[in-house]
């Protein structure tokens, strides 16, 4: 079909859109624009892998609302609401199903300062027009039996669900390859950039692979790529999050929702799937591109969780790992066109990438099938950081 593609380079072979970067949000920027007909290509040396690969899967709109961060949510409830027809959507394109679970989340307090934080959670939510129920430590009790005695109130959030991140990439990447999406499965190393216009990718061996239009969605390492001028790229760093994965009996499951916590400050999550298995995370650490998964990290998390749900040190420990959330400035993403022509970004997601998925696979199609991004993503364009970009250039 060929999307927006005015002045593409002159390669009879080349794609329409080229994505850098097959995690999650590549691949569902991947998926909708073959669906839209364009010819498209994904270029990474390991699709379906990414920070999702790590991610526990909540789609927490409600509960991980923060202040300050009100115009995310307008686009966070837009992509939740759409989960469960893009659930049935993947399960056919992509054959198989993703662990969408509506299960809810129970939001528990253990001392007197988190409950107090709990409480100004609430009346932003309720700000918000958001639904959340209080609950005191003996309702909390009753809906999760396995809590701890101590737990003293907490907030019942009906509307934030869960999925498996891990379902998700691959039914992501069967959908993308039944689409007729192409994979290049090496390393972009630069975005080529001619007369002013992005003309396809650079990859580590020299290669050009040239395209009508290039998304960068390459989460934490968008602003690593090669080629475009320092003032365009995307300002995105890495957050380090470190995750455990425990196995419960599925016939008898410690946990029936996703249970969240503060605990002397820190958030601990524990989200229970279907199939057993309890994911626990996570740390929020700026280190860099550290990846490792350290005993002080897994001991905060097993401490906070063991506090929260004393049973759980009886279950196996089955995985201990660290991702790289993409985080940005304002800890909202940027989509849209990235201030050059053929130039598109999808990064920036921090801790929404699989929340957000479903959303940003239908307005980046958009984008590149119009030039426009919808209005609903508008303001999460990347000119709002074009201040420091244009200093930057300079
Ligand atoms: N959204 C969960 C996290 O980033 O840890």
């Amino acid at each position: 079909m060929g999307g927006a593609t005015p002045d593409a380079p002159d390669a009879p072979d080349a794609p329409d859109v080229i994505v850098v970067g097959g995690g999650v949000i590549g691949l569902v920027t991947a998926w909708r624009a073959a669906q839209r007909g364009m010819s498209t290509a994904v270029v990474d040396p390991r699709p379906g892998g990414g920070a999702a690969e790590v991610a526990a899967g909540m789609l927490a709109a409600a509960t991980e609302l923060h202040p300050g961060e009100e115009p995310l949510l307008d686009l966070a409830l837009a992509s939740a609401a759409r989960y469960p027809a893009f659930a049935e959507e993947l399960a056919q394109a992509g054959g198989a199903d993703i662990g969408y679970r509506p299960c809810g989340t129970l939001v528990a307090a253990l001392d007197a300062d988190d409950r107090a934080l709990l409480r100004e959670l609430h009346a932003l939510q309720r700000r918000c027009g958001l639904a959340a129920e209080w609950l005191g430590g003996r309702e909390c009790r009753r809906l999760e039996p396995m809590l701890a005695p101590g737990v003293r109130g907490g907030l019942l959030v009906d509307g934030d669900h869960q999925v498996d991140p891990r379902r998700l990439l691959a039914a992501l990447l069967t959908a993308c390859e039944r689409a007729g999406v192409v994979f290049h499965r090496e390393r972009a190393a630069t975005v080529a950039v001619s007369r002013g216009r992005a003309t396809g990718v650079g990859l580590a061996d020299g290669r050009e692979l040239p395209a009508g239009q290039v998304v960068l969605a390459a989460g934490c390492r968008s602003g690593e790529v090669g080629g475009l001028p320092p003032g365009l790229l995307p300002p995105v760093r890495p957050v380090k999050g470190q995750v455990l994965r425990l196995r419960m009996d599925p016939a008898a499951p410690t946990l029936s929702r996703t249970v969240r916590a503060v605990v002397r400050g820190g958030q601990v999550y524990l989200v229970p799937r279907a199939d057993g298995e309890l994911v626990i995370g996570a740390t929020s650490e700026e280190a860099g591109w550290d990846t490792a998964v350290t005993a002080g990290g897994v001991y905060q998390l097993l401490r906070d969780a063991h506090e929260l749900v004393p049973g759980l040190t009886e279950l196996p420990l089955t995985e201990c790992r660290a991702g790289l959330r993409p985080g940005t400035p304002d800890n909202a993403p940027l989509l849209g066109p990235g201030g050059l022509p053929g130039l598109l970004l999808a990064t920036g997601h921090y801790r929404n990438g699989v929340l957000l998925a479903p959303v940003t696979g239908e307005v980046m199609a958009e984008a590149l099938a119009t030039g426009e991004l919808p209005a609903l993503a508008r303001p999460f364009g990347a000119e709002r950081f074009s201040g420091a970009r244009a200093e930057a250039l300079t």
